[in-house]
């Protein structure tokens, strides 16, 4: 099949683009050809590289136009964030394509109520990023099902994989946080500890991708998350780290709002978003329908990635020493 790939060099798509390719489909690859894939792979020698600027071409009003005269039989669109941006696409390629895939995020679900979330579960989405990509899904849902344009939603959690920081278990994403456990100091957490992160390693969210593909008949008009089979919560997340460095955990707890005195503003965002939407997502529906099998659990994605950077020297995790920019303090 002739499959366009819109965002193809990103951590998903470093590892979708070569599975798609070892399945003998035809793929051509749209981003600005601003970055590389994240890892050298043969098949991309096979890949047809088309330089884009979505941003660019859809202020123009020639995106849509360009992606259809590629000629796909499927496209996934990676990159996709707002509902005029689906809009678009879905109007050019009615009636041209056999499937339309689209990446959305477990943000379309507000704070957790009944865990695991189900995909069935009303949506109450909460900030502009989660709010406009549940304004996609419901858009792309209803286009399929009162239509028949050929779409699926695939939502992935916090994806993880080598060559960049991970989630971590204060909830956001200061490389420090590992540093601090790698070397057995204390960590001190909000609240009790027991709000939840849900992770997905890159090549798992890949795998979803594919499944969809091949289980057409059962992707279309469905939306489906694309997590490992289990959440952490922030405590477990640290402990399973402390022990994976060889410490006993040194854990604190702090009440939220003592707990952002001595974080950065970033930090402080970014924990509040996690833990605001204390994800813990079910799997069952990509199981069952899509015959979904992610490789890696949470904690097996997370290591793999910190094993890449603490192997490159990008993280400091040996006891007592400090990493360059901590020592320029
Ligand atoms: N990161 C997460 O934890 C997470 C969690 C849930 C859902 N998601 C969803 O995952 C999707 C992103 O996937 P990803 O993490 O694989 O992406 P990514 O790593 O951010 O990579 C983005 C890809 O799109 C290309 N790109 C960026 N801007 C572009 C533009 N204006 N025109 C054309 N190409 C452009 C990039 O290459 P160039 O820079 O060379 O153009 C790259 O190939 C989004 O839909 C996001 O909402 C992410």
């Amino acid at each position: 099949m002739r499959i366009v790939v819109i965002g193809s060099t990103g951590h998903v798509g470093t590892f979708l683009v070569p599975r798609l390719v070892a399945l003998g489909h035809q793929v051509v690859a749209v981003s600005r050809g601003q970055r590389a894939p994240y890892r050298p792979h043969p098949a991309w020698e096979r890949v047809q590289m088309v330089p884009l600027d979505r941003e660019h071409l859809e202020a123009e009003g020639g995106f849509a136009a360009r992606i259809a005269a590629l000629e796909p039989q499927a496209v996934i669109d990676m990159i996709c964030f707002t509902e005029d941006s689906a809009r678009g696409l879905v109007e050019a390629l009615r009636g041209k394509v056999q499937h339309f895939l689209s990446c959305g995020t477990i943000w379309v679900h507000g704070p957790s109520a009944s865990v695991p979330t189900t995909e069935e579960q009303p949506r109450r989405p909460f900030g502009e990023y989660g709010i406009r990509k549940a304004a996609i899904e419901a858009y792309l849902l209803d286009e399929a099902r009162r239509t028949g344009f050929p779409a699926t939603v695939l939502h992935p959690g916090h994806i993880v994989g080598p060559r960049w920081v991970p989630l971590n278990p204060a909830g956001n994403f200061n490389p420090q946080v590992f540093e601090h456990i790698a070397q057995g100091r204390e960590l001190t957490l909000p609240n009790l500890g027991l709000e939840t992160v849900h992770h997905v390693h890159a090549d798992d969210v890949a795998q979803g991708f594919v499944r969809a593909l091949q289980r057409w008949s059962a992707g279309v008009g469905e939306s489906f998350h694309l997590v490992s089979p289990a959440a952490l919560t922030l405590r477990g997340y640290a402990e399973a780290l402390f022990a994976r460095f060889g410490h006993e955990p040194r854990l604190a707890f702090l009440p939220w709002s003592e707990w952002q005195r001595d974080q950065s503003e970033e930090d402080i965002r970014s924990t509040w978003d996690h833990i605001a939407h204390s994800p813990s997502c079910s799997i069952q529906k990509a199981e069952a329908l899509l015959g979904y099998r992610p490789r890696y659990s949470s904690l097996e994605a997370v290591f793999e990635a910190l094993d890449w950077l603490a192997g490159r020297g990008l993280l400091e995790t040996r006891p007592g020493k400090h990493t360059e920019k901590e020592q320029q303090k």
